[in-house]
């Protein structure tokens, strides 16, 4: 088993991966539980997982209290967390209770979100169950639900006390689910680690048939570096961790069109954010053209989307301006000098954001 310590100056927690450890999740828990626990999930991962996690949980001699909400992105809602709450309440979950948050990033957000504002806060265990969850949203402590101005606009900063992820859990994840979250897993080499990068363009292959050897490696560099990361700057005031969000400024603007629905997963709006990213760096002459053709080409090869015709630049330029990390009016972006070499920038005008993106929505 592997194990990731995730350390801030007021404590920490331990990422454990390894496949098969749904199995022994009940002992593992143990330790942060007690005689009862809540677990919210949703629908379709509680139908085949979920006897799994309550069968362990049972023969460490705590009962399962499954708190089940519909799938989709569609459930990260303000009246969901209220529904969620209202439940969470009936059930008597106490400040000193951990909650399990049992499945993709939707899950993990909106219940990491209910246990950081139930009774003013109680714990969060996080078992993600999607690539995405296994190598991203899962660690860091980020939990939040979309509001009609955009993605992820309310939420809370709160840490988890234990993340266990099983690569196992993959095999029923459906492929397009897979590739989406392998959006990610690039992003990690595209921040800061070009040897990464060349590491998924020689594997990235094999871990989207489902090698589950590339996927253990995928799933443990990517939390690595995201430990690292969000060890380094818990709350995204420092400056590190908004590298986290290489692509995204474009790709919540791609996801609120989309209307957050089915037709745009968030790991593909990922991909075609960050080759917009790269191919920006390019326009503005920051980037050489070959490493954002060579990030595209891999990306597409893959299946991800890495263009947006027929997008409405000012629309997404509309959804840019309610991004978080815009500061005193100006549109806060991550850009590239190249493969690994991210940064951050507040200098490039709308006005040229919006000739690039017209480019972009014109492209076909
Ligand atoms: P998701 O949670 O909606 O899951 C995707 C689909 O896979 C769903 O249909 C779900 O039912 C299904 N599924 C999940 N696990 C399964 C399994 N093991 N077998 C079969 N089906 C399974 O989507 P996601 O891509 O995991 O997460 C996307 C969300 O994560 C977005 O809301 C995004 O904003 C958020 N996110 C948060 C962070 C963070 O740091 N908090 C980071 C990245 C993304
Ligand atoms: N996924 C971005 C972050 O955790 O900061």
């Amino acid at each position: 088993m592997s194990q990731v310590r995730v350390e801030f100056a007021d404590g920490g927690y331990d990422v454990l991966i390894e496949a098969g450890l749904i199995d022994r999740a009940g002992p593992l828990i143990a330790p942060y539980a007690r005689r009862r626990i809540a677990i919210v999930s949703e629908d379709r991962v509680w139908e085949i997982w979920g006897a799994r996690l309550s069968d362990t949980l049972r023969g460490v001699g705590i009962e399962p209290l499954p708190v089940i909400i519909p799938a989709g992105e569609g459930s990260k809602s303000w009246e969901m967390l209220g529904q969620l709450l209202e439940r969470l309440l009936a059930l008597g979950i106490e400040r000193g209770d951990r909650i399990i948050a049992f499945g993709g990033g939707m899950i993990g957000d909106l219940a990491g979100l209910a246990a950081s504002l139930l009774k003013r806060g109680c714990g969060l265990i996080q078992i993600p169950t999607t690539m995405l969850a296994q190598v991203d949203s899962s660690v860091g402590g980020k939990t939040a639900v979309n509001m009609a101005a955009g993605k992820n606009l309310a939420g809370a900063f709160h840490q988890p006390s234990l993340v266990l992820i099983d690569p196992a859990l993959l095999t029923t994840l459906p492929p397009r689910e897979l590739t989406a979250g392998y959006a990610e897993v690039v992003k990690y080499g595209l921040i800061d680690d070009a040897d990464f990068f060349v590491w998924c363009e020689y594997n990235g292959a094999a871990l989207l048939a489902g090698d589950q050897a590339a996927q253990l490696h995928a799933i443990e560099t990517s939390v690595r570096a995201k430990a690292r990361i969000v060890g380094a700057d818990e709350r995204e005031t420092k400056g590190q961790r908004a590298l986290l969000n290489f692509g995204h400024s474009f790709a919540h603007a791609l996801e609120a069109e989309a209307g957050y629905s089915g037709a745009l997963l968030h790991g593909e709006a990922v991909a075609a954010g960050m080759s917009l990213a790269m191919r920006l760096s390019v326009a503005e002459g920051l980037c050489p053209d070959e490493d954002a053709m060579r990030v595209a080409g891999h990306l597409r090869v893959m299946g991800l989307p890495t263009t947006i015709p027929g997008q409405n630049p000012e629309r997404l330029l509309a959804h840019m301006r309610q991004d978080k990390k815009n500061r005193n009016g100006c549109i806060h972006l991550i850009l590239s000098r190249g493969i690994g070499g991210t940064f951050q920038t507040d200098t490039i005008s709308e006005q040229q954001l919006l000739i690039f993106l017209g480019q972009e929505c014109a492209y076909s």
